[in-house]
C-alpha cells in the first residue's frame, strides 16, 4: 500500500495542514520506489530524501504558525517534538547509505519522523484546537 493510499486515515480536518501531509505523503512515496532502485542509482534515493527534507521543516515551520495561531494545546511540546523530528531527519541525511541495510533503516527513521508524528501529535493536536493552556 502506497502512502497516498494510506492518507484518508491521517487527516487532521484543517486543510491547510492536510495539504501538506498529501505532499509529504507523496514525496514519501517517491523516496520508496527510489529506495528499490537504490542498486542501480543511489543518487536517486538521496536526492529524494533532500527534497523530502526541505517539504517536511518548510512544513514543521507552517504548521506552527498554524498552531499559534489557533493555540493549540500543548504547542510549545509539539514544537520541541519538532525540533527533535528536524534533528533525526538531518542525521538521516548524514548517514550517506551505502548498503541495502542502510536504506531499509532509514525508511524505518521515515516512518517515525513523518507517519508516527502525525498520528500521536497532530491528529491529536487538531482535537484540542481553541484550547489554550500554557506548555
Ligand atoms: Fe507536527
Ligand atoms: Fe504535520
Amino acid at each position: 500500500m502506497t502512502m497516498l493510499e494510506r492518507f484518508e486515515h491521517y487527516k487532521t480536518s484543517v486543510k491547510e495542514i492536510d495539504d501538506d501531509h498529501y505532499e509529504l505523503f507523496e514525496k514519501l512515496d517517491e523516496v520508496h520506489s527510489h529506495a528499490k532502485e537504490f542498486k542501480r542509482n543511489p543518487e536517486l534515493f538521496r536526492e529524494s530524501l533532500k527534497q523530502l527534507r526541505n517539504i517536511l521543516f518548510d512544513h514543521f515551520e507552517h504548521e506552527e504558525k498554524v498552531m499559534l495561531e489557533k493555540n493549540y494545546k500543548h504547542t510549545n511540546y509539539h514544537k520541541m517534538e519538532h525540533n527533535e523530528l528536524r534533528t533525526r531527519m538531518s542525521r538521516i541525511l548524514d548517514m550517506n547509505p551505502s548498503s541495502l541495510y542502510y536504506v531499509t533503516t532509514i525508511l524505518d527513521e521515515l516512518e517515525v519522523v513523518i507517519v508516527k508524528h502525525i498520528d500521536d501529535w497532530d491528529i491529536p493536536s487538531e482535537k484540542n484546537r481553541g484550547v489554550t493552556v500554557a506548555g
